[in-house]
């Protein structure tokens, strides 16, 4: 039965008990992580948020009526003590906060009993996740998401004080927009005054804080809720938070530097990470040249190198179509990996396939100086041995070579180079290297819509320098754009925007939308900038991702509170699902087909 709690007030929570109170009554409520009866005495571990305590019931202390009561308690009820704090009698708990205290109990009541849950409440659950999600609000109860919710709130906190004391203005932007069909697929939201008319839920307040910047707000900041129809995985929610933010009357060098400051505070002062400024920067062909990727993990080397030069007239047919093609040979050396068995190789070689690679190239350097080599038959000793120099192998080394389109090849070995720092342990989670990405391309050849799409969004600033080249060269044209890449995750994005006219439109023509479409779809955005329109700038980061960098958890799910699975459902609440077809009525929806639901 549960009793109230009337009259009693809670001291303070579990483990702001120190030794100071020692001698002192107090009040402290929670739930029963376990309780021991050894006869005669009981030992309970009482839990909140901020950690464990231990309390002791002896009926001598509390009574006939408060010991039976603390006989029947059981894991997970909720309970109200009112005890006398001492200095422990047994051994201290080195694992405990309040390991050197207890409280000796005076009176109990139990607020609410529990069922037996469905999975123990305890640090690195083992219990399956579906399990875990279907009770999301227990799991929820388990020390190490407690502490994943509190650093996100942490983090939230000091961001908006940080950016506040920059003169940021946090300012919502509504969460019922336009669709603005470029970029992810929209979630849609049908409207019922306006039937077969929809709202789109926002994938970022992009349109908006540009437009904030138009009404002369100058620094706008908001933890924004975005939503996307896209592919899950583990660091990609159909919903999640960006920390959004937009100025004017700045350059890429500003955005970086208050961005910069921001990250050494919050990581510094809440994830006890010590980031030196400034960060270090690699323009995107740089990183994709030596890194193979537009995120480089920079927690270890194994750089790409090209050696296109070096192979260039061999007859091994695989380097030679790819030099033809327009393509190009690199290869990276896992040091030291010379033994590597052929089965772990050969995987590795099916590993570089789901990439588009149709092979992998190896070479291994025996300590005599001999090779073992998958094309070794295919080339002369002495190309061999220019490869093996160029790649500035040692007695010991292992080398992948991938050939073909340059796309695809640094797809292969930057994937690559990470499946291999993942399988020799190069990734320390408690090693931190973040990193700016500049100068991305401004566009991206879609073969699917036969058209250039913007890389980023169609409002990102083209570099100077490369102007001319909208009208020669489109593929050629960099941006004013930038990422930050933290240990091979992109944190966030941004750009310099487009704030004249004639630019935008050339930008417009060249992503080959009408002068009607682009009215359509942006018009609101086009007849702003006709009114006094500022140089602007911003940038968004994933504050899911920053978190869940900062506490080392492997998916952006232990560091939101109700997430969704793979298959965009939540399994707690059973969302999304059939409604009342009255209320498709009045939104005058038919629904043509219902799928069964797909596996998680
Ligand atoms: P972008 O699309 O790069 O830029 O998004 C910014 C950041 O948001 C995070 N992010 C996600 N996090 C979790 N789940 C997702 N599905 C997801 N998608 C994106 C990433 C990403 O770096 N308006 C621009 C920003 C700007 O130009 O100012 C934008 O949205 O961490
Ligand atoms: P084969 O001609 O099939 O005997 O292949 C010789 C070697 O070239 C094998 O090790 C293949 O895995 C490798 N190979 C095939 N295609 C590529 C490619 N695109 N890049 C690198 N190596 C390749």
């Amino acid at each position: 039965m549960a009793e109230s709690m009337a009259g009693l007030k809670r001291s303070c929570r579990c483990t702001e008990v120190t030794e100071a109170n020692v001698g002192q009554e107090m009040t402290l409520m929670g739930w029963v992580q376990k309780s021991r009866n050894k006869g005669g005495i009981i030992f309970t571990d009482l839990r909140d948020r901020s950690g464990i305590i231990q309390i002791i019931f002896e009926e001598s202390d509390c009574g006939t009526e408060n010991f039976e009561k603390a006989e029947r308690l059981r894991s997970e009820f909720t309970i109200a003590v009112t005890g006398i704090v001492e200095k422990r009698s047994g051994a201290a708990n080195a694992n405990l906060k309040t390991g050197t205290i207890e409280v000796r109990a005076k009176s109990l009541r139990i607020l609410s009993e529990s069922e037996v849950p469905p999975f123990p409440i305890e640090e690195n659950s083992k219990t399956k996740e579906e399990l875990r999600l279907k009770y999301r609000y227990l799991d929820l109860r388990r020390p190490d998401l407690q502490k994943n919710i509190m650093v996100r709130s942490q983090v939230a906190t000091m961001v908006r004080q940080f950016l506040a004391e920059e003169g940021f203005l946090e300012i919502e932007t509504p969460t019922l927009i336009k669709s603005t069909p470029e970029g992810a697929r929209d979630y849609l939201v049908p409207s019922r005054v306006h039937p077969g008319s929809f709202y789109a839920l926002p994938q970022s307040p992009q349109l908006l804080k540009q437009l904030l910047m138009c009404s002369g707000f100058d620094r706008y900041f908001q933890l924004a809720r975005c939503y996307r129809d896209e592919d899950l995985r583990a660091d990609r929610q159909p919903e999640f938070t960006q920390i959004d933010m937009e100025l004017s009357f700045v350059d890429q060098e500003d955005v970086l530097d208050v961005n910069e400051r921001l990250l050494k505070k919050v990581f510094g002062e809440i994830g006890g990470i010590d980031v030196t400024l400034p960060l270090p920067r690699l323009t995107w062909k740089e990183a994709m040249e030596r890194f193979g990727s537009d995120k480089p993990d920079m927690r270890f080397s194994m750089e790409l190198k090209n050696v296109s030069d070096v192979v260039k007239d061999c007859e091994f047919v695989v380097f030679k179509s790819a030099l033809e093609d327009g393509g190009s040979v690199r290869g990276i050396n896992a040091e030291g990996q010379a033994g590597m068995p052929r089965k772990k190789i050969d995987a590795l070689v099916e590993y570089a396939k789901g990439f588009g690679a149709k092979g992998l190239a190896y070479l291994a350097v025996h300590e005599d100086g001999s090779y073992k080599c998958s094309f070794g038959k295919f080339m002369k000793q002495e190309e061999l041995d220019a490869l093996v120099h160029a790649m500035e192998a040692k007695p010991g080394d292992l080398l992948f070579f991938a050939a073909g389109k340059n796309k695809m090849v640094f797809d292969v070995l930057g994937n690559l180079r990470l499946e291999l720092a993942r399988q020799l342990d190069l990734l320390k989670k408690d090693d931190f290297k973040f990193l700016w990405v500049t100068e991305f391309p401004l566009l991206e050849y879609s073969e699917e819509e036969e058209r250039y799409v913007a890389m980023h969004h169609p409002f990102t600033m083209p570099m100077e320098e490369d102007l001319p080249l909208l009208d020669t060269d489109p593929g050629a044209v960099r941006a004013q754009a930038y990422d930050i890449v933290l240990n091979g995750t992109e944190l966030g994005g941004g750009s310099v925007r487009i704030h004249q006219a004639d630019v935008q439109e050339k930008m417009f023509e060249v992503l080959g939308f009408t002068q009607e479409r682009a009215q359509e779809q942006f018009g609101f955005l086009l007849e702003a900038f006709k009114y006094g329109v500022p140089p602007h700038a911003g940038l968004a980061y994933g504050l899911d991702r920053v978190i869940m960098l900062m506490v080392g958890a492997d998916s952006i799910r232990d560091v939101i509170a109700f997430p969704k699975v793979k298959d965009a459902s939540c399994l707690m609440m059973e969302a999304p699902s059939p409604v009342d077809p009255k209320q498709l009525e009045e939104l005058s929806i038919a629904v043509e087909k219902t799928e069964e639901p797909q596996e998680n």
